[in-house]
């Protein structure tokens, strides 16, 4: 594991950098993409580095790792509209080649589908990741076990309050999500874990020095042996 700390500015464009050598040198790469306000800086940097001939997304496939159940994706809060409108409209990927689980008429047989078309892109390149305020990484909330897959989950009511600022009114929040489970994650041949702002400085402590446990997901992450955490100083600053 690598602990790497510096203004969001700079985590941004060293992580924008890893992946623009990353698809210099397999154009054809499998990322693992997540969402939430922590990437957005990054997605940014992409789509600067695409637009000025620095890389190209032609050839790459994507796999996101969650969605609401409930939301379609013109859903102006469902995952896949948040990756079309602050990613793939901006860049030269092919959308077939974009994958984001469905909302809607999400079912055993969709997780396992997606599970499949996962392995079946081979080893993911990079899995990106955020971190919840609670720990969860994806929607993996505390207490996931260690080889869950794809599948249906209930949001823990703190990842609800914690998301309820892009809805109406916390009524608004679906209260169910499909994700990729802890195993999926893990699979990833490399993982860089995002982590920003003095909210999650507690959890980050946690994640980085505390025992591995299904109580914090993101403490799991320490198990894999290709782990880059890059924070801002805020969130770092619980580490002493
Ligand atoms: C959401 C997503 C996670 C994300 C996390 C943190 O619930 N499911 O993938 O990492 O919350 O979000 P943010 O980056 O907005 O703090």
């Amino acid at each position: 594991m690598r602990v790497i700390i510096n203004s969001q500015e700079q985590s941004n464009e060293l992580v924008a950098m890893e992946y623009v050598k990353l698809l210099k040198d397999k154009p054809a790469s499998v990322l693992g993409l997540a969402t939430g306000s922590t990437p957005l800086g990054l997605y940014s940097k992409l789509i600067e580095h695409y637009k000025n001939g620095a890389v190209s997304f032609k050839d790459v496939k994507t796999f996101n790792l969650d969605e609401y159940i409930g939301l379609s994706s013109e859903h102006e809060q469902s995952y896949r509209y948040f990756m079309n409108k602050n990613l793939f409209e901006h860049i030269d990927i092919d959308l077939k080649n974009t994958n984001v689980p469905s909302g809607l008429g999400a079912d055993e047989k969709a997780c396992e589908d997606y599970e499949r078309s996962l392995i079946e892109a081979g080893e993911m390149d990079i899995q990106l990741l955020g971190l919840g305020t609670n720990g969860h990484i994806g929607f993996n909330e505390p207490l996931t076990p260690f080889d869950s897959v794809t599948r249906i989950v209930k949001l823990a009511d703190a990842t609800r309050e914690a998301n309820k600022r892009f809805f109406s009114s916390i009524d608004e929040v679906p209260t169910h999500a499909i994700t990729m489970g802890i195993s999926s994650i893990m699979r990833a041949r490399k993982i860089i874990l995002m982590v920003f702002g003095a909210a999650k400085a507690e959890v980050v402590k946690q994640v980085v020095m505390g025992k591995p446990t299904i109580a914090v997901p993101g403490s799991l992450l320490q198990l894999h042996n290709n782990l880059d955490i890059y924070l801002d100083f805020e969130a770092a600053s619980r580490l002493g």
